[in-house]
């Protein structure tokens, strides 16, 4: 059985995977680790972005880590089958319906952000994104021709109680082990299933998470919020749609996209989804100078949430942050290392 399969992708992504593929096989020999195409690179060899074989292989796998997919290069391929199309498959393939996205500012690096240190210094937020439902799976979706000319395109957001509470769930449990407070954002004010949301998650937090704090958020209102006074939050929870853009949003008051892992869980037993949370990154690609510290932290919550060793990513936690305090920067966050000199920074740190 595997214990974790690399879909290293495209663009940067085969360099940051080799690197956490380095630390996993330092840090844990015995977990055994295979290797599947994905995304654009799987779309030129075996003509889609995702096939059988390695969607087969993610749901037997314990934990499945993700490099990057797409590029200017498959621009011009039919949308189903980009390499977008791939990853949209793989999570609902393997049904990772919560999506946990980190924005933490690691201490060395309050200054690299562009906000105000004062700001986002000790900031340490959890945004907990539906990831298989709402507008990017809902039907119908077409684009259509009218008669009189023009066309006209339709995109459904969508939600069902059972896929609001399940993912609300996981945002209430996380709060308890941390500062124990929700934001839960939708548009309540104009989306019919914004009021749903809000409706199922208010019933949710009465019927079983009274002691957690909830507080309901209208998304526009927290796209604002984060960037004023990041630092009230601690779990965001939020569909898709919106957990796309305000984990955007957030990974830039961290001061760098370089450097934040996300996780994405089905229920319990299934394996999970880790990725950084950065994309491919065409124009740096191929140069090795990215930085593998997201694909690395990834690793860190695969650790945790899937291969069943807090102890080995508490370990790991704390070597990528010793290695932060020493110096060690790629050149997105300031400093000159390469993406393998940033490998063996952390691994020197283990
Ligand atoms: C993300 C990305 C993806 C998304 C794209 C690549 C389909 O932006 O993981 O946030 O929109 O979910
Ligand atoms: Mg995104």
């Amino acid at each position: 059985m595997t214990d974790l399969l690399l879909l290293p992708g495209d663009g940067i992504g085969p360099e940051v995977t080799r690197e956490a593929r380095r630390v996993a096989e330092a840090l844990a020999p015995e977990l055994k680790i295979a290797e599947g195409p994905f995304g654009g690179a799987s779309y030129d060899a075996h003509g889609v972005p995702l096939t059988d074989e390695t969607l087969g292989a993610a749901k037997a796998a314990r934990a499945v880590l993700m490099g990057a997919v797409g590029g200017p290069k498959w621009a011009g391929v039919p949308r189903d089958k980009r390499p977008e199309a791939g990853l949209l498959a793989l999570r609902a393939g393997m049904g990772v319906f919560a999506n946990l996205r980190p924005a933490l500012c690691f201490q060395p690096l309050a200054d690299a952000s562009t906000l105000k240190r004062e700001v986002v210094e000790g900031l340490d937020i959890m945004i907990v994104r539906e990831l298989t439902g709402g507008i990017y799976f809902g039907s119908p979706r077409f684009i259509e021709e009218l008669p009189g000319g023009g066309k006209r395109a339709v995109d459904t957001q969508v939600y069902t109680t059972a896929e609001i509470e399940r993912v609300s769930r996981i945002a209430f449990e996380l709060a308890r082990g941390r500062r124990n407070k929700v934001t839960s954002c939708e548009k309540s004010n104009v989306m019919d299933s914004g009021l749903l949301w809000r409706e199922v998650v208010t019933d949710l937090h009465k019927r079983e998470f009274p002691d957690v704090q909830l507080e309901h958020m209208l998304a526009d209102n927290a796209a604002m919020q984060l960037v004023k006074n990041p630092r009230q939050f601690d779990v965001i929870l939020t569909d898709n749609l919106f957990g796309d853009i305000l984990s955007d949003e957030a990974s830039q008051l961290t001061g760098g996209l370089g450097l934040l892992p996300s996780a994405a869980l089905g229920a319990a037993g299934t394996p999970g989804l880790y990725e950084p949370i950065h994309g491919s990154a065409p124009d740096i690609a191929g140069r090795g100078i990215a930085n593998p510290l997201a694909a690395i932290l990834s690793l860190e919550m695969a650790l945790r949430w899937s291969l069943e060793r807090p102890d080995l990513a508490d370990r790991l936690y704390a070597a990528v942050g010793r290695a932060l305090d020493k110096g060690a920067r790629t050149p997105d966050i300031g400093g000159s290392l390469t993406t393998a000199q940033m490998g063996d920074a952390v691994l020197a740190e283990l």
